[in-house]
């Protein structure tokens, strides 16, 4: 498939009012996304879970507009006005446009509210992205009623991408890959697919706590991080590692091999922070207490044997991943030697989910 796939065929767009509501879920990568071309092209494959928990619920109201000489929307989060949104989506909408040919033609008010702490430091571009994209396609499906689910859920991905990158992997569930790469068939550039191989009952239920180390404004955006890839001394290495571990993980994931898997979403997390640190200018993201909480894994795991692992998204946070059947004494270890490094002592259960759910009113 190519963009052009996206651009639909002239319709006809009934000037009436509406509205439509969808939850769409957070993701955590395991192969992390860190580097990117033009027009939201990733420089390297990921993988991530879908989170169950950490989700935004946005509803996008519209009603028919004269004038369409320019976009026009309002944002609210938790019900209260927020321009400083705005730019964000404008940037969103003008890169959309030649897909969704309606957008001028309707006054948008977006409403949205997040599951997880509106402070927490928790990524929301994901959740939030892909939540704005799945209503534009209910919008787009009530144009074309005829649209399949496929290609639904495809061009949602696609446009949630334009959004933010990450945000294309939060459509479906439970593993979903961006990116191509030869391992996995299917695989490509323009939108998230669902991982098509056989994966272990070991990685059914997957946890994710994720221990809110620090919850301010990251000094560092996303978006520049992944720009400081481009004069990267290591960038063509660090590329060429995503596709390896993505080929390793496939068969991780088949034979159930929880150490190896350890050991790879482990690596992953490190090499990405290895990279904001050896960019220039470099920047370092973790905090004393993301380290004082790896370092407690780690002595844990060795002397307990338990398959407790961690990865970190661009921000000091830590996401504790273990499988269900090891929960109990995994959570009471959380509790009583790490959740005293989270500021406020908060931290967010959550568990791999399947994907975005329309809500009806
Ligand atoms: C470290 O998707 O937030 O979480 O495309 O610029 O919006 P933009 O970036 P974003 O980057 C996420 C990077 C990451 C790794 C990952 O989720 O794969």
């Amino acid at each position: 498939m190519t963009e052009h796939d996206f651009i639909p065929k002239p319709y006809t767009i009934a000037k009436q009012t509406g509205k439509v509501s969808w939850e769409s879920p957070s993701n955590i990568a395991l192969v992390k996304y860190w580097g990117k071309k033009k027009d939201q092209i990733p420089e390297n494959p990921s993988i991530s879970f879908t989170l169950n928990n950490c989700k935004t619920i946005t509803t996008l109201s519209y009603s028919p507009k004269e004038n369409v000489a320019d976009f026009s929307f309002e944002v609210y989060l938790d019900g209260i006005k927020k321009d400083d949104f705005k730019p964000k989506i404008q940037t969103f909408f003008e890169r959309v446009e030649d897909y969704l040919p309606f957008l001028r033609q309707f006054h948008f008010k977006i409403e949205t509210q997040n599951t997880f702490p509106h402070s927490s430091g928790i990524a929301s571009s994901a959740s939030g992205m892909s939540a704005l994209a799945l209503c534009l396609m209910s919008i787009e499906k009530s144009i074309q009623p005829q649209m399949t689910v496929e290609f639904f859920n495809q061009k949602a991905s696609f446009l949630a991408r334009l959004g933010s990158g990450s945000a294309c992997r939060s459509i479906e569930g439970d593993l979903i890959v961006w990116g191509k790469t030869d391992s996995i068939q299917g695989s490509n550039d323009l939108f998230g697919v669902k991982y098509p191989y056989a994966v272990h009952e070991n990685f059914k239920n997957y946890q994710d706590t994720i221990l809110l180390v620090d919850k301010g404004e990251k000094q560092v955006s996303s978006t520049v991080g992944h720009n400081l890839m481009h004069d990267h001394p290591f960038a063509k290495n660090r590329f060429q590692q995503a596709h390896t571990n993505l080929e390793s993980l496939k068969s991780i994931l088949k034979s159930g091999d929880l150490d190896s898997f350890i050991e790879l979403i482990e690596s992953e997390a490190l090499t990405l922070h290895a990279m904001m640190m050896t960019s220039m200018p470099y920047f370092i993201l973790m905090k004393p207490n993301t380290l004082e909480i790896i370092n407690k894994i780690w002595k844990f795991r060795k002397a307990t044997g338990l398959h407790i692992g961690f990865t970190l998204d661009a921000g000091a946070n830590v996401h504790v991943l273990y499988p269900k059947k090891e929960s109990e004494k995994i959570l009471e270890f959380i509790q009583n030697e790490l959740v005293a490094y989270c500021k406020n002592e908060e931290y967010i259960c959550d568990e791999i989910g399947f994907g975005a759910e329309k809500i009806n009113d």
